[in-house]
């Protein structure tokens, strides 16, 4: 009988979760074992499959380009580069309080900002965890839940007397999800996206919906801007670094926004806008190559990725760079080790075959698991899957979560690229105002954006740099709405 070294300890989660393992390292033959050759070939075959050459990530920018410019010039495209009527960049001098609910793909937050000037602000904030059912129950059921919230926000947050009697307080709603506008404060709903599905929604005015909460739930705010968070993010940043031309949301979704003339967005043009005007389009990139699926390099688990989304076709971008879709990418592959007889033999493995059970916040924890027996990856298995792991599999389960997250990372970069090429900001360089769980959260990934760029550029891609961000769902959009509440006191594009 083989011996068995057992053992105890704990991680912390970089979330303060804390993993207790217990490490039973028994001798490979005890169990089936894939050898340390077996899992080397298999790793070579996934390393070719997630691998995006130069060469690859340009063909990709240039179908990118054409995509952006496709959705200025005529509406109902695929990538629909949605105007949002925030008309230019912030002076810095926006001032006042502001309240902003954020509907985002994990949590609800509800904030209270001060715009201070400067460039400065204070903002106070709570956040509720949104549940599955939350997310495919009846809109408006959501909304209530959403005006609720805001309305005991209030009244343990705001001193008496900041509201005055029959006084409403101006509300910023950042609705991550794409929605077609032809006013700032409107917004009809084009789909669901990160795993939502309330019913009665798509379609419908989301502003208006929530307006009818508010009443409903006597909240006294007045809701003056519908947002999306990288609108939000493209504000925000800009209100502390002016040198920010895009932002970037990599997160449980992923998109961007950028800054363009109006006399570049043909399909505006009827709105007789002043052609000089700027506005901030809500690019909606995550759709890119939705439905044709022409130009994205996608995998067989890709493919059941979407297949088996309440989504199909939909997303195509999203669902190979997003937060919501990496760690199930990792795990697909486990499953096809798993029934191909090369992983976990003799053992049972039910745990792991539950669809999204490998969470993405473990993929960046086995590719950043600094100790040599890889303890992480140990306590992740058994903790979580209750499995048995040697090292040679877990050197190749590290590996595999590096080149998914790299071409996550890679593909972002074409992203940003194609708005860089098309607005020419290569070569005096700019700003890209990055969020989301994914950029702040998964060890490597600016880097890995940052490589990518100079794969596409060369050298020149030095001069796209992306950085944290600040806060867009909640600083940016209280700064939206409070230069909309200047624009229309000026009396500017009042309609819109
Ligand atoms: C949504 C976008 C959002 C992005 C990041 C996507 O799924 O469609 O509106 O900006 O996620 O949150």
């Amino acid at each position: 009988m083989p011996s068995s070294r057992r053992g105890s300890g704990s991680v912390t989660l970089p979330t303060g979760q804390v993993l207790a393992i217990h490490t039973r390292t028994q001798d490979e033959e005890d169990l089936p074992h894939a050898t340390k050759k077996t899992m080397a070939d298999h790793l070579r075959k996934y390393e070719s499959l997630f691998t995006l050459t130069p060469q690859r990530m340009r063909m990709i920018v240039e179908a990118f380009k054409d995509t952006l410019e496709a959705g200025l010039e005529k509406p109902k495209q695929t990538v629909p580069m949605i105007p949002t009527f925030v008309f230019g960049w912030p002076t810095g001098k926006e001032t006042g309080d502001f309240l902003a609910v954020d509907l985002g793909g994990t949590n609800l937050r509800v904030c209270l900002v001060t715009l201070q000037g400067d460039g400065k602000f204070e903002i106070t904030q709570s956040k509720y965890r949104l549940t599955e059912e939350q997310k495919q129950e009846d809109g408006q059921k959501l909304f209530d839940f959403c005006a609720e919230c805001l309305k005991t926000f209030i009244t343990t947050n705001l001193e008496e007397g900041t509201v005055k009697e029959g006084e409403l307080l101006p509300l910023g709603f950042t609705f991550s999800y794409p929605c077609e506008q032809d006013k700032i404060d409107h917004g009809r709903l084009i789909r669901w996206t990160k795993g939502f599905g309330a019913p009665n929604t798509e379609g419908h005015d989301v502003a208006d919906m929530f307006r009818a909460s508010l009443k409903k739930h006597n909240v006294p705010a007045e809701l003056t801007a519908l947002i999306n968070d990288t609108t939000g993010t493209l504000i925000a940043s800009a209100y502390v670094n002016p040198a920010t031309k895009i932002a970037v949301i990599f997160g449980t979704g992923c998109n961007a926004a950028y800054m363009e003339r109006v006399g570049d967005i043909p399909k505006i043009k009827n709105l007789g806008i002043d052609d000089q005007a700027d506005m901030a389009i809500n690019c909606e990139w995550g759709a890119f190559d939705s439905f044709e699926h022409e130009h994205l390099p996608r995998t067989k688990y890709d493919q059941i990725i979407d297949e088996k989304s309440n989504k199909p076709g939909e997303q195509a971008f999203e669902k190979l760079i997003s937060g919501r879709y990496l760690g199930e990418i990792l795990r697909l592959v486990i499953c096809e080790l798993i029934d191909e007889g090369v992983l976990f033999l003799g053992q049972e493995t039910y745990k792991i075959e539950i669809p999204y059970a490998l969470d993405t916040a473990f993929l960046s924890l086995m590719e950043s698991d600094p100790t040599e027996e890889l303890l992480m990856i140990i306590g992740i298995f058994t903790h979580f899957f209750a499995l048995e792991t040697t090292l040679a599999e877990r050197q190749f389960f590290r590996a595999l979560a590096k080149h998914v997250g790299r071409r996550a990372a890679r593909l972002s970069a074409c992203g940003i690229a194609a708005i860089v090429s098309k607005m020419g900001y290569l070569e005096e360089g700019c700003a890209v105002g990055a969020d989301g769980s994914l950029y702040n959260k998964y060890p490597g990934f600016a880097d890995r954006v940052h490589e990518g760029l100079q794969d596409i550029f060369g050298d020149k891609g030095r001069n796209i740099v992306t950085y944290h961000a600040e806060d867009g769902s909640g600083v940016g959009s209280a700064i939206i709405a409070g230069m909309t509440k200047i624009r229309k006191e000026k009396g500017l594009y009042l309609n819109c």
